[in-house]
């Protein structure tokens, strides 16, 4: 029997989980042919790993700080200023939008923009150590509308491992995008240098986009990005976007926000199944985490 398509169902495109509610697979194979301005920013991340916090500090650069600005650039929500390229319209209003376009993508690199690879553009990739991106993950999938709520934590725990999330395999989003990081203008940063050291990382954002900010402002964009200050700016906190998106009761988008959460969550089982999979995934990457604090 013909079963309707649910909104958070997820659909396979050339090996890549989209949700069938809010991607289209042929919109998304346009954005690889996407003409690319050296202003154009991608804030690219696997879901969870601090996409709304950085999406934050460059909306702050925007303003020079000035919070109270914030109002005059969007409406809503942050996101109304900084989408996702791979949402459903927003790769049309790119293509007219005036500069800078700042955007943000949970997309594997084949299917971003080449010319991102002859050195067009800017890629700021934020990763964040994949056992707190699960636990955080799993708390979304209650949260959000979009996605299907999990049975529990063992059965979100194994699909995470298998890949059957949307965005995929973090493993492999990670690998794809930091195989390319030396072909393009990219700055690799990781959730947990942030939690320690915001200050030097919105420095580091700084120089890396080019923005010329007094000591003061930059001490605003740090004030008004932490993770409690966030909490009380409605635009940034997500507390605004509708409620068919987003299931309020079930949670707040602004979670906890720490390093090592997955301590609460993980059997030891589960834990020393994960550093297996995390050691032959990335073996032939040095890339090294922050796992607790
Ligand atoms: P937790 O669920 O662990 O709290 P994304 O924006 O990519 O969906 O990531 C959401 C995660 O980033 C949530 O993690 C959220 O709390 C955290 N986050 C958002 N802003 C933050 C901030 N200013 N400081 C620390 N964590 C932040």
């Amino acid at each position: 029997s013909d079963v309707e398509p649910k909104q958070h169902d997820l659909v396979t495109h050339r090996g890549f989980k989209l949700i069938h509610g809010t991607h289209d697979p042929n919109d998304v194979d346009q954005i690889y042919n996407l003409e690319i301005r050296d202003t154009d920013v991608f804030v690219v991340t696997y879901p969870k790993s601090g996409t709304i916090w950085m999406q934050q500090i460059l909306l702050l650069f925007e303003v020079k700080g000035d919070v109270t600005a914030v109002s005059e650039l969007n409406n809503q929500c942050n996101a109304d200023f900084i989408p996702w390229i791979e949402v459903k319209g927003s790769r049309q209003a790119f293509i007219t939008a005036p500069s800078p376009r700042l955007r943000v993508t949970h997309l594997q690199y084949q299917f971003m923009p080449a010319a991102l690879s002859q050195r067009k553009g800017k890629v700021i990739y934020v990763a964040r150590n994949p056992k707190d991106v699960l636990v955080s993950y799993f708390h979304f999938h209650k949260l959000a509308n979009m996605l299907e709520t999990p049975k529990d934590f063992d059965d979100f725990f194994e699909k995470f491992m298998r890949g059957e999330v949307f965005g995929s395999s973090w493993f492999e989003h990670i690998k794809t995008w930091y195989s390319h990081k030396d072909d393009m203008n990219m700055l690799f940063i990781t959730y947990e240098e942030m939690i320690q050291d915001l200050q030097s990382a919105v420095e580091r954002i700084s120089l890396f986009l080019g923005k010329e900010l007094t000591g003061e402002q930059l001490a605003n964009v740090v004030r008004h990005s932490t993770f409690n200050n966030m909490k009380k700016i409605p635009q940034a906190n997500y507390e605004q976007v509708s409620g068919d998106l987003l299931n309020h009761r079930q949670g707040t988008f602004m979670r906890k926000g720490t390093i090592g959460d997955w301590k609460n969550h993980f059997t030891v089982a589960q834990n020393e199944r994960f550093d297996k999979v995390f050691h032959r995934e990335m073996e032939d990457f040095a890339l090294t985490f922050i796992w607790d604090i």
